[in-house]
């Protein structure tokens, strides 16, 4: 395979920025990607990612592919997070925040603003979530964000482990009472 010689965005031909309560994702740009490299040879990263890391030249790549639109997760003090956007119509997220910045619920806010963003500005009929079931932190996270579980599976060609496919409803809405 050829490798990229600069930066070339793949996914969406206009994404732009998405904003949340408390995150807001803007589209990667050139400067993220040495950043973007550091995070996945995190191991806190890693086991998350099937340990799959990444060189300069192999990020780019991934950058580029075209049904993958990535975004970077951003809080009130800068990045925090990674987020990709599969498909075209329908389709799904990964995401990861960097280790410091979890549990705090601000992946959950990421993850409902997009998935609001591709139904109600974009038209997707589906948006959906493949967490590992060992992974507890995500399948509640996507809960927080509004994605149900819809149904279990074992490991396959694209999953080391069982996972669970998961489905944006956004049951809680907008505009959601506090407890
Ligand atoms: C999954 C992830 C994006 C969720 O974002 P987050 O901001 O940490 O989400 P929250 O703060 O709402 O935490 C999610 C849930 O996990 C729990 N949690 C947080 N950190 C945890 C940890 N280290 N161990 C166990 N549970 C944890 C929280 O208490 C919360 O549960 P609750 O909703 O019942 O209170 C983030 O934790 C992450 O980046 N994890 C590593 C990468 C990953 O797993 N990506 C998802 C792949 S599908």
């Amino acid at each position: 395979m050829s490798m990229p010689d600069g930066f070339h965005l793949g996914g969406f031909e206009n994404a732009s920025i998405v904003v949340g309560e408390r995150t807001v994702l803007r589209p990667v740009a050139e400067p993220d990607v040495d950043l973007l490299v550091r995070w996945h040879a995190d191991p806190e990263v890693l086991r998350f990612w099937d340990d799959e890391t990444f060189t300069r030249e192999t990020m780019l790549e991934r950058l580029a592919r075209e049904q993958v639109a990535p975004y970077l997760v951003l809080a009130a003090d800068g990045p925090i997070g990674y987020l990709q956007v599969w498909g075209n119509g329908e389709g799904g997220l990964d995401m990861f925040l960097e280790p410091g910045a979890r549990g705090r619920g601000l992946g959950p806010d990421a993850g409902r603003a997009m998935a609001r963003h591709l139904r109600d500005d974009r038209g997707w009929t589906r948006v959906t979530v493949d967490p590992y079931a060992w992974n507890d932190a995500a399948v509640r996270g996507w809960r927080t964000a509004g994605f149900v579980e819809v149904s279990r599976h074992e490991a396959d060609d694209e999953h080391t482990a069982p996972w669970v496919l998961m489905e944006f409803r956004d049951l809680r809405g907008p505009h959601r009472m506090k407890p």
